[in-house]
């Protein structure tokens, strides 16, 4: 899956930090590069009562039928299944639901002797067949089948269960039919139902998101990415609307069923796949089109967004991107399609499904005079991450789900090549940095942080499987995986990687099986490297965390330590490495890059980088490596030294990183507050984006803990300082703001739409907020309804923030799909900070019955209600919030809620130790 929440946090704090005037150049950088990559799918799945349940064993003691493991068993193997299905875009008004009905076969080969089939299955009811059994059996080559002795669904592990009278053969093949109605809820998992207005009329379209387990959800399969098998897939749909799936159109007539006039529509047979990467839609979407090498390119979406052009940059890039993974991949795209669509409800990002790939409208629609060069690069980004899914994820896919961190990893790395392809002036590649690397330093520090790789017997369960989609998975796997491709080279990086899809191409593999085809890479080309891939590699996926290598320039020796945010942090799980790691360190010296070094042990001595005079050592150049930086004092001062007097001697990516590292550093207690804000002195010269967005990212932490107290003047004082000469630089490189610049990383105008928006919100009373919210429900371009959804969260009035707070439990004014991240806009506004948490503490309850099932993401929201929590109040008001909802539950928020309580903790610590020293700093600085 692509990229989940999109919250442009750094937005809303940039503008409340520097305050008027010298804001609109920051804020300018924030909005075009803010860039989150939250988690994704937070889903835990509901125990329906949907479908009917009898096992038939009626025991307390936990049973051990294969039909209570969530794995299924060995002995079937399916070949290819024909399923035809039928969505009802009506309501029906007796029952209130909106429902689809349909017909599956499946031809399966038994690998092993068995009297069981388990097929998953979740909440579909069944039409009775032969002796009133939920599915009938036939066998193909002239034997008898055997016959259904019992059948029933098993709820909790999604099964749909037969037990037969007789064994199935080893190495028989056998047809298993099914007539079957499920709900086409709006639930945003399975097959559902996304509805939206055009001129005055609501409309629906029935759509599907599969991953991870919600194929069983529309139609029963053996639900596992290992089962790979071929799809025929037919779609019944009312007359006029298009209907799609992963194959192309094979053939359309129109047809009267149970007395319907209707449309059939048959795709061609898929190539052999995963269940997850399967997708029905129907719609009455408008498309365009192209055709690039045989391959035919569509990008559809609602009617006037193509008519309005929205779909054009999607469909501009596309080719350029999928024609430079071919190169990449050395391998050509298996599908004689790439279809793309823009759906108005949709959970993730976007879904890589095979030849269909599912996107929210923002992470595809463009329009030139709505969209700012940020949701541009955004769009080209997601587009990337997706295509690249298509040979590596679906392709070549991981056996099983605990594996997951390479797929998505690998997508999260490669995505920034792609998008570099499709935009080379943008230096998008540089940024993998901010939006990756640092940003999942701040969860790997955590002591509750896990590994890469998971074991297979610890990840069964559909809840277990969605909690993988997190940004240890994403953002860890692209930093250590842009690491590898970094001290492999780029040429044996490439080689391993293509003889491993060449091999596995239509099957499945281990992460282990790429790391054999880049040892076969390494030695064929005599790469130079201290130990072998898996073991470099397994120091980085097989326990948790990141090690601070300390560079003692006057010693020369260079050691490392595991990294943790909080020095008093208890790590509880024990690692076979000991919390080493095998380190490749880039670095230069003075203004020179030097041979690279291997930290294998705890410390190693390195003579040259014993330095005296005026000399400098800088390690871990363009951050290559997944790890932070320490020196000793003497180097500290004399790098601050140079960032002062000729900061471009040092790498602008570097910049970046050494004030991220100084501030979490600092946390950390390993060096001084004091020196972490000594590294920002510099910024009144700098002139490029990143190192001020580390910079105003690290504030961030500041802004919250000071925000209500009598820092905070002296503060903004500090940064509008600091800042006044990056306005003046972009005030005369615009002309007085009347041009724009064409550098990527130089935008200023493309998008002050958030900013202008939330200021006059702010600055406005109920008759602003009302235009702004009319404008919002009418907005016909999803990125521009996003901008207006941001902006109304930072009205001042209380009032107006609470009546906005309630909308968001309304689907019919909020999205499900917006609401927590409405909810966290709410909570960053300083005023509505307190509602925002009151009305979570109230209405927890009424929230988690209500959107337990699906689209919630309780993690985002209870950390960012919390997020601000630095007083023993705070502390108590949480602490008490955990124990009236102790029956109630979080469920994907329980970890989340133990955090909010440990960094509350850590908060109020922080600010005792460090309240003065930074007050009495900020004053001083502030004195010519
Ligand atoms: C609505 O559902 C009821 C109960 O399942 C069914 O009898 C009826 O035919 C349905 N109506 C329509 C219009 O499909
Ligand atoms: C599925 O449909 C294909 C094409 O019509 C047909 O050849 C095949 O026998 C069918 N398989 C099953 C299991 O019905
Ligand atoms: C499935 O059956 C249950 C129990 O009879 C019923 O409540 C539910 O509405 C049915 N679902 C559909 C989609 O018909
Ligand atoms: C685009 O689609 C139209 C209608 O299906 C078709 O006539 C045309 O040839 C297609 N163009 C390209 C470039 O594929
Ligand atoms: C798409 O490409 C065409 C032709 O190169 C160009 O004229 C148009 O401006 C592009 N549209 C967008 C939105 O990039
Ligand atoms: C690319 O793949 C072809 C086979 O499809 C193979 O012959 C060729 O050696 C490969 N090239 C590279 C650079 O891997
Ligand atoms: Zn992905």
């Amino acid at each position: 899956m692509g990229k989940g929440f999109f919250i442009s946090k750094a937005v809303g704090i940039a503008a409340i930090i520097v305050g008027a005037g010298a804001l609109a150049t920051i804020i300018a950088l924030s909005v075009v590069y803010s860039q989150e990559k939250a988690k994704n799918n937070d889903n835990v799945l509901p125990t329906d009562g949907g479908t009917t349940s009898k096992p038939p064993v009626t025991t307390t003691a936990p049973s051990n039928e294969p039909w209570d493991k969530y794995r299924l068993p060995k002995s079937l193997v399916p070949d290819h299944y024909n399923v035809t299905l039928w969505p009802r875009l009506k309501q029906n008004l007796t029952t209130g639901l909106f429902i689809f009905t349909g017909q599956s076969t499946v031809e399966f080969v038994c690998a092993e002797e068995t009297d069981l089939i388990l097929i998953h299955s979740n909440k579909l009811n069944y039409t009775k067949r032969e002796n009133n059994h939920l599915a009938s059996l036939t066998s193909l080559g002239g034997v008898k089948a055997p016959s259904i002795k019992s059948s029933w669904l098993q709820q909790v592990t999604q099964y749909l269960v037969l037990q037969l009278d007789g064994k199935l053969m080893k190495d028989h093949r056998y047809h298993l039919h099914t007539d079957f109605t499920g709900e086409l809820a709006d639930d945003l998992g399975g097959f559902y139902r996304s509805e939206y207005m055009e001129d005055g009329v609501k409309k629906v379209v029935a759509t599907t998101q599969m991953q991870p387990t919600d194929a069983r959800k529309a139609f029963p399969c053996f639900d596992e990415p290992a089962m790979k098998a071929i799809f025929h897939i037919t779609l019944i749909h009312d007359l006029g609307t298009v209907a799609l799936s992963n194959g192309e159109e094979k053939e359309s007539s129109n047809v009267n069923i149970e007395g319907h006039d209707v449309q059939k529509t048959v795709f061609q047979p898929t190539e052999k796949m995963s269940t997850y990467l399967l997708a029905f839609i129907v719609s009455d979407f408008s498309f365009i089109n192209n055709t690039i090498d045989g391959v035919l390119i569509r990008i559809f979406a609602r009617t006037p967004a193509i008519a309005a052009g929205q779909g054009d940059y999607a469909l501009n890039k596309t080719g350029p991107i999928l024609k430079f993974f071919e190169k990449y991949y050395n391998s050509s795209y298996p599908l004689p399609k790439s279809d793309q669509i823009a759906l108005p409800d949709f959970n993730a990002g976007a879904m890589e499904n095979w030849g269909l790939i599912t996107y929210r409208e923002t992470a595809l629609l463009y329009d030139e005079t709505f969209s700012s060069n940020s949701n541009k690069q955004r769009i080209a980004t997601i587009i990337a991450h997706e295509l690249a899914h298509m040979w590596f994820g679906n392709l070549v896919t991981l056996r099983w789900w605990n594996d997951l961190w390479l797929n998505e990893g690998f997508a999260s790395y490669v995505e920034y090549l792609g998008a570099h392809e499709a935009e080379p002036e943008w230096n998008v590649k540089d940024l993998i940095v901010l939006s990756d690397v640092h940003r999942v330093f701040a969860v790997d520090a955590l002591a509750s942080s896990h590994p890469l790789s998971s074991k297979e017997e610890d990840i069964q369960k559909p809840a277990q499987i969605s909690e993988l989609f997190d940004a240890i998975s994403y953002s860890k796997g692209a930093s250590v995986l842009r690491m590898l491709s970094d001290f492999l080279t780029e040429k044996v990086f490439t080689m391993g990687l293509r003889t491993y899809l060449a091999e596995f191409a239509f099957g499945n593999a281990g992460y282990t099986d790429l790391w054999s085809h880049l040892q076969m890479a390494v030695d064929a080309t005599g790469t130079d490297i201290p130990e072998t891939v898996s073991n470099i590699m397994n120091t980085w996926v097989l326990q948790m965390g990141f090690p601070v290598v300390t560079v003692n320039t006057s010693t020369g020796i260079i050691s490392q330590k595991h990294f943790l945010l909080d020095p008093d942090s208890e790590v509880t799980t024990p690692s076979i490495y000991n919390y080493e790691w095998i380190v490749p360190i880039k670095w230069m010296k003075t203004e020179t890059i030097q041979h690279p070094k291997w930290l294998k042990n705890e410390s190693v001595t390195i003579d040259e980088m014993k330095v005296s005079g005026s000399d400098w050592v800088l390690a871990n150049i363009n951050v290559v490596g997944y790890y932070r930086v320490n020196y000793d004092q003497g180097n500290w001062e004399r790098l601050l030294g140079v960032l002062s007097t000729n900061h471009v001697a040092i790498p602008v990516i570097n910049r970046a990183q050494l004030v991220d590292d100084a501030f979490n550093l600092a946390r950390a207690k390993i060096i001084s507050t004091v020196l972490a804000l000594r590294t920002t002195k510099y910024l009144n010269k700098e002139r490029e984006y990143m190192p001020w967005e580390s910079a105003v990212g690290n504030l961030d932490f500041f802004y919250l803990m000071f925000d209500r107290s009598e820092v905070y003047g002296p503060m903004q004082d500090y940064l509008r300082n600091q800042v006044t000469p990056l306005f003046t630089h972009y005030k005369s490189l615009t002309d007085n703001w009347k041009n724009v610049p064409v550098g990527h990383m130089d935008q200023i105008h493309p998008n002050l739409r958030s900013t202008v928006y939330c200021n006059a919100i702010a600055a406005g009373g109920a008759k602003e907020w009302e235009f702004a919210w009319s404008q919002f429900k009418n907005a016909s371009i999803a990125i521009e309804a996003d901008k207006l959804r941001y902006a109304l969260a930072c009205t001042k009035q209380p009032w107006l923030l609470n009546r906005y707070l309630e909308y968001t439990l309304d689907p019919n004014m909020i999205r499900k799909q917006d609401a927590t991240s409405t909810i966290v806009y709410i909570a960053n506004n300083v005023i509505g900070q307190s509602l925002a948490w009151d009305f979570v503490r109230a209405r927890w309850s009424y929230i988690f019955t209500q959107y337990g099932g699906g689209s919630f993401s309780f993690s985002n929201l209870v950390n960012g209600v919390t997020e601000r929590f630095s007083t023993e109040y705070e502390l108590q008001q949480l602490k008490q919030f955990k124990e009236d909802n102790a029956e109630v539950g979080f469920g994907s928020g329980t970890l989340a809620v133990d955090q909010s309580i440990e960094r509350t903790i850590a908060n109020i610590k922080w600010i005792a130790e460090n309240k003065q020293n930074v007050l009495d700093w900020f004053k001083a600085e502030e004195k010519p």
